[in-house]
């Protein structure tokens, strides 16, 4: 980690929720590339061993903690970064989900809470907004940045189950695409990565059941998991100078699963035939959607 002429070589990187998954990874990639990198996370447990492990790689990296959706946790980050390093050259708000984890698993609208409406709200869009609100006066002045958000196919689309999630990330989505339009002129890029199934601990805790991540062999084009280290590696790219003349963007990494038509014929087809196999299981998932 850390080597000379790395491509990111002398940057200084924010990476929100990278104690674990795909922000983990990203943070580990960037400092493998020469970032020196800023592990914001609301679990110090979690933020403090990626420190760790970038250290022991022979990477930079410290723990910053912060919950984004807490508007003085955002400021005290980037504050962190000018205070410890003197600039911020990119910021990867990758922290989202809902209240019932990282990846949110389907709920039926009508049983949804207002409170757990507004938390998905502050989770994947406020903290982007306020990421954005603080980060940009900062680069601007600086002559120029990288601002990169992790959204999710979900904002793509649409999908039963997932309203206040999908909602969120398609604002994201339309709030990468519209702001870009204004901060190219600072020289400051902005964009947006759409994982698809992607095996984290959060996915594979919600991935439907009697299924496990082998079902991602059939239901997409590619016929393999999406894993943390596929996103990261598209967040170097775009961050780096290769992708210098790119702004503006939402870049599905999903293995082809975007590009299906029509979207989830074969994941449904695939969640039906598990289940025929796994009565029980079927049973369970039946009677989370179907009311009695
Ligand atoms: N895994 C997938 O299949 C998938 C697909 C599409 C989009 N995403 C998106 O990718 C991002 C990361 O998801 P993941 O699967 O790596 O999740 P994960 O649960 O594996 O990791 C999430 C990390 O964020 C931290 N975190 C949670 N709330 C936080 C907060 N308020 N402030 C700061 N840190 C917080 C957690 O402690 C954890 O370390 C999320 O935005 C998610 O919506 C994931």
């Amino acid at each position: 980690m850390g080597r000379n002429n790395g491509r990111l070589q002398d940057k200084v990187a924010i990476v929100t929720g990278a104690g674990k998954g795909i922000g983990a990874a990203c943070a580990k990639r960037f400092a493998e590339e020469g970032a020196t990198v800023l592990v914001a996370e609301i679990s110090a447990e979690l933020g403090q061993s990626v420190v760790a492990e970038i250290e022991a790689a022979g990477g930079a990296a410290r723990f910053q903690q912060a919950d984004v959706t807490i508007e003085r946790d955002i400021i005290a980050m980037i504050g962190a970064a000018i205070t410890h390093y003197g600039k911020l050259d990119i910021l990867w708000n990758n922290a989202g989900g809902s209240a019932k984890g990282s990846d949110p698993g389907p709920t039926e609208l009508e049983r949804l809470t207002a409170e757990e409406w507004d938390f998905t709200h502050a989770l994947n869009l406020r903290s982007v907004f306020l990421g954005l609100k603080y980060a940009v006066p900062v680069m601007r002045k600086a002559g120029g940045g990288v601002v990169l958000c992790t959204s999710s196919d979900a904002g793509l689309k649409g999908s039963s189950g997932l309203y206040h999630y999908n909602a969120m990330k398609a604002g994201l989505n339309r709030l990468v695409q519209s702001y870009a339009q204004t901060i190219g002129r600072d020289n400051i890029r902005l964009n947006a990565i759409a994982p698809g199934f992607t095996m984290t601990d959060a996915m594979r805790g919600n991935l439907p059941p009697g299924t496990d991540e082998t079902i991602m062999t059939i239901t997409q084009p590619l016929p393999r998991a999406g894993l943390p280290l596929d996103i990261a590696n598209a967040g170097l790219f775009l961050a780096s100078d290769e992708g210098s003349f790119i702004t503006g963007i939402t870049l599905p990494v999903d293995g082809g699963w975007w590009a299906q038509v029509p979207q989830g014929e074969r994941f449904t087809l695939a969640v039906a035939e598990a289940m025929a196999k796994n009565p029980q299981a079927a049973e369970a998932s039946r009677s989370s959607f179907v009311k009695d």
